[in-house]
């Protein structure tokens, strides 16, 4: 009861502090595409209202960032924990947001045992089969005409185009993609169903994400959208590969939603360390921490560039762009101050860590009445 009330109280206070401001990013950009962005548990529990405050005022689409994984809603064989889940389900009637469900599957954040038989060995094909049977009819027949659109499959693929060797593919084949599509297609007929990966807008990674769309259309499965994660940095992507890829995209019928938009202001860390494999993991090396006592202006306004840069592009593209959702509310929330390399201080997103608004928000705003037609 408390954590309720502490919500209620939280988005009340900070919509009375938000009567008097701007349009918001949901508005403006309503006629366009969705904007959505990912929660926390912390925010789901209503530990932090005041990100809760811009979550109503400012997104229209809400992502579990965690507590609909695999390893979160069923950590044991048999063992569900919906709770957390069922709390984001809430808070999106509340606010009137679309719930967008991910992921179904994934080679991160499965536990072991989905893949281990009761031998202790490999897991079948036909005892992981089943698995993924009950895991998806269980998940998305509770959620069944709640969620809008479910991450089916996510990064399945290697940056080169071939398919990732992961268990899912070992034990099951290249079909597993198709068997994925098919169950979450049966467990609820009219829910969205897309693709996500990192780092599409690699010409050879784009290319791999294609053959998944024509496989899944070839066998006549439900493939509603390809979703590019977004996790950018100042200096990659080049911004036209991410306009070809959407364009490709397009092509094959799918519509495009950028689904973790994020922009890192850090140095990089290895070649590796453009994408989002959660598998890399380094020290802390301050001399690559370098804004850890604030960000400066001019690092601010770059971020600021590459920002409006994509939106100009998504603004160009929104027949096919259904969503943008930002992996994240607030800096101090993002994944990215602990990738590649743990305890850094990044400044990814477009609220602050005491939940402002950056001036690239403003900026955003403007961009939509720059581009009307
Ligand atoms: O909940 C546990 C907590 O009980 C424990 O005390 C703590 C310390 O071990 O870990 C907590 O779990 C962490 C979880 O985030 C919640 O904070 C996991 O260790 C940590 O690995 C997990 O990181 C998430 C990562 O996916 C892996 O699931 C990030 O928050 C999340 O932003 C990131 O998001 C992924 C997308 O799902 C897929 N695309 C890439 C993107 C970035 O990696």
């Amino acid at each position: 009861m408390k954590s309720v009330m502490g919500l209620l109280a939280g988005v009340l206070l900070s919509q009375s502090a938000m009567a008097a401001s701007d349009i918001s990013l949901k508005q403006a950009y309503a006629p366009h595409f969705l904007v959505g962005t990912a929660l926390s548990m912390a925010q789901i529990e209503g530990k932090d209202p005041a990100a809760l405050g811009v979550v109503q005022q400012h997104f229209n689409a809400l992502t579990a960032e965690n507590v609909m994984k695999w390893e979160e809603l069923q950590p044991k064989e048999g063992d569900f924990h919906f709770g957390p889940a069922d709390a984001l389900l809430k808070l999106a009637e509340q606010q009137q947001a679309t719930l967008i469900g991910h992921t179904l599957l994934w080679h991160q954040q499965t536990p072991a045992w989905v893949f281990t038989g009761p031998d202790g060995k490999t897991a079948s094909k036909a005892l992981l089969l089943q698995r993924l049977t009950t895991h998806i009819n269980t998940v998305v027949g509770r959620y069944k005409g709640k969620v809008k659109g479910w991450d089916v499959v996510n990064e399945a693929l290697n940056d080169d185009g071939s398919l990732r060797d992961s268990p899912w593919r070992k034990i099951l084949g290249d079909d597993y993609i198709v068997t994925a599509f098919q169950l979450a297609q049966a467990a609820d007929p009219a829910a969205e169903l897309y693709y996500n990966d990192y780092n599409l807008y690699n010409p050879e990674k784009r290319q791999g994400a294609v053959r998944i769309v024509q496989q899944l259309q070839k066998a006549g499965v439900k493939l509603t959208g390809v979703g590019m994660q977004g996790h950018y940095g100042l200096d990659y992507p080049d911004l036209q590969q991410v306009e070809d890829s959407i364009v490709a995209f397009a092509a094959t019928g799918a519509q495009v939603m950028i689904t973790e938009l994020d922009i890192t202001v850090l140095p990089r860390v290895d070649d590796n360390a453009i994408g989002a494999d959660i598998s890399l993991n380094q020290k802390l090396q301050q001399q690559l921490n370098p804004y850890s006592q604030g960000l400066p202006a001019a690092i601010e306004a770059l971020q600021q560039q590459r920002f409006t840069g994509l939106f100009r592009i998504f603004l160009r593209h929104s027949d096919t762009i259904s969503r943008v959702t930002l992996w994240g509310v607030n800096d101090q929330q993002s994944w990215r101050n602990n990738w590649p390399m743990q305890g850094r201080t990044d400044y990814a997103l477009l609220f602050d860590r005491q939940n402002q608004p950056k001036a690239v928000v403003k900026a955003l705003l403007n961009l939509v009445d720059e581009v009307k037609p």
